[in-house]
C-alpha cells in the first residue's frame, strides 16, 4: 500500500499567515501540521509516500527532505494549479500504479493510528472506505447520506447536509478511483472534486464503505482550528526541560522547554512548549500556548495562542489570548510621545485591541 498526501492548494482561508508559508508547515505544538500526517502514515508501515505540492513547493521539500528522517520515500507530485482533490488523485496515477493507497488531507489532523481503517478497508474489500466523523456545521464539509449502514449519497459542501457527518480527509482505495477521477467534470467552483468522485463510485456499483472517527478529528483550515489542533497535541505532549528555569520563576503542568530554551523571572502553566533560545523574562505563558524558536517574551501575558518562530512581545500590559503571530512580529509598548497605537501590519491581518 502506498500514501498520497497533499500540501497543495491555496489556503486562503489562514491568510495573511499563508501569504509567506504553505499552510502545512505552521507549526501545531512547535511542529509543521505536515509531520503528522507523515508520522501517522509511518507508523501505519507505509514508506512511498507521494505529496502534491503546489507551485511554491520548494519550500515543503525543504522541510521534508527524502523522507529518510520519518523512515519513509518521498516522491514530490507538483499540481501547477490547485484544481481540485480529485485533480491531485489524477495526476498521482504513475506514481500510485496498480496498488492501494490512502489519501491523506495534509490539513487534517486526528488522534489515534490508521492501522484499523487500512484492516477494515482491506477485510470488507472495499474498493473505497471513507471515514467519517459527527461535526456541528457539516456544510462546510463533503456530507454522505447513509441509509441502514451504507452510503447512498455524497455531496460537497451543500447547503442542506442529508446527515450530520463530514467525510473526514482520510480515504483509502483501489485503482478503481482512476476511472472515477477520469470521468468526472469540474464543479461550479471550477475544481474537480473528490466527492464526485466517490458519487462516480456508488453510482456505477463500487463498494464505497466507511468507518467512524470517534475521537478527535481536525480539518485545520480556518485560524480557530489550529489553535484548538494546538490545544488538543499539547494536551498528549509529555514534559521535557531542556531549558533553564531560574530560581525565581514557576513551571507547572506538562511544559516542553526545547534546547536554549530560559525561563526568567516568570510563570509558565502547562501544557505549553517553547521553543529553541527564547527567553521568557518576567512574564506569564498560560496554558495551550506554543511559543516558537529564538523568541523574546518580556514583561508580558500570552495564553492559548501560537507564537511563530523569532517573534519579539515585550512590555504588553494586555494579556495575549486566542492569537496566531506569523514570523519575526513585533508587539510592544509605544516608547514615544504622543501615546499611540501604531500599526505595520501585512495585508489581510486582522488585530483586536481592548
Ligand atoms: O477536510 C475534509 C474535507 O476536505 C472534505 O470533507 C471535503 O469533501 C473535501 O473536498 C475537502 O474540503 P476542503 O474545502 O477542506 O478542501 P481544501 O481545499 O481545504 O483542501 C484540502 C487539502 O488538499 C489541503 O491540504 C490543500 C490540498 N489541496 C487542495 C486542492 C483544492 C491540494 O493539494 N490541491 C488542490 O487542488
Amino acid at each position: 500500500m502506498k500514501a498520497l498526501i497533499t500540501a497543495g492548494g491555496r489556503g486562503t482561508r489562514l491568510r495573511p499567515l499563508t501569504n509567506t508559508q504553505n499552510k502545512h508547515l505552521l507549526p501545531i505544538a512547535n511542529k509543521p501540521i505536515l509531520h503528522y500526517a507523515l508520522g501517522k502514515v509511518a507508523q501505519a508501515g507505509i514508506t512511498q509516500v507521494g505529496i502534491i505540492t503546489n507551485q511554491e513547493g520548494r519550500e515543503v521539500k525543504d522541510a521534508l527532505g527524502t523522507g529518510e528522517k520519518f523512515g519513509v520515500f518521498i516522491t514530490y507530485i507538483p499540481q501547477d494549479e490547485p484544481l481540485g482533490l480529485a485533480h491531485a488523485v489524477k495526476i498521482s496515477q504513475d506514481f500510485i500504479g496498480d496498488e492501494s493507497f490512502i489519501f491523506y488531507l495534509g490539513d487534517n489532523m486526528v488522534v489515534g493510528g490508521l492501522e484499523k481503517f487500512i484492516d477494515t478497508f482491506h477485510k470488507n474489500k472495499d474498493n473505497c472506505h471513507l471515514t467519517l466523523a459527527r461535526v456541528k456545521d457539516p456544510e462546510r464539509f463533503g456530507v454522505p447520506e447513509i441509509q441502514g449502514n451504507r452510503i447512498i449519497s455524497i455531496e460537497e459542501k451543500p447547503r442542506v447536509p442529508k446527515s450530520e457527518f463530514a467525510v473526514a480527509g482520510i480515504y483509502l482505495y483501489d485503482s478503481h478511483i482512476f476511472e472515477a477521477v477520469h470521468a468526472i467534470k469540474p464543479s461550479t467552483r471550477g475544481e474537480l472534486e473528490i466527492s464526485d468522485a466517490h458519487q462516480y463510485l456508488l453510482d456505477h456499483g463500487f463498494q464505497v464503505g466507511y468507518s467512524e472517527i470517534t475521537g478527535w478529528w481536525k480539518d485545520t483550515g480556518k485560524p480557530q482550528d489550529i489553535l484548538e489542533a494546538n490545544r488538543l497535541v499539547l494536551e498528549h505532549t509529555a514534559a521535557q526541560n531542556l531549558g533553564t528555569v531560574d530560581h525565581r520563576s514557576t513551571v507547572t503542568g506538562n511544559v516542553v522547554l526545547e534546547s536554549g530554551a530560559s525561563v526568567v523571572n516568570s510563570t509558565v502553566r502547562g501544557p505549553a512548549v517553547i521553543g529553541r533560545n527564547t527567553i521568557i523574562e518576567n512574564s506569564f505563558i498560560g496554558p495551550f500556548t506554543s511559543i516558537g524558536h529564538e523568541c523574546v517574551i518580556k514583561n508580558s501575558e500570552i495564553e492559548f495562542s501560537i507564537i511563530l518562530n523569532d517573534c519579539e512581545i515585550v512590555d504588553v500590559s494586555v494579556r495575549i489570548e486566542d492569537s496566531l503571530l506569523g514570523t519575526g512580529t513585533k508587539v510592544k509598548r509605544s516608547q514615544g510621545r504622543p501615546r499611540s497605537n501604531r500599526f505595520m501590519v501585512g495585508d489581510q491581518s486582522m488585530i483586536e485591541i481592548s
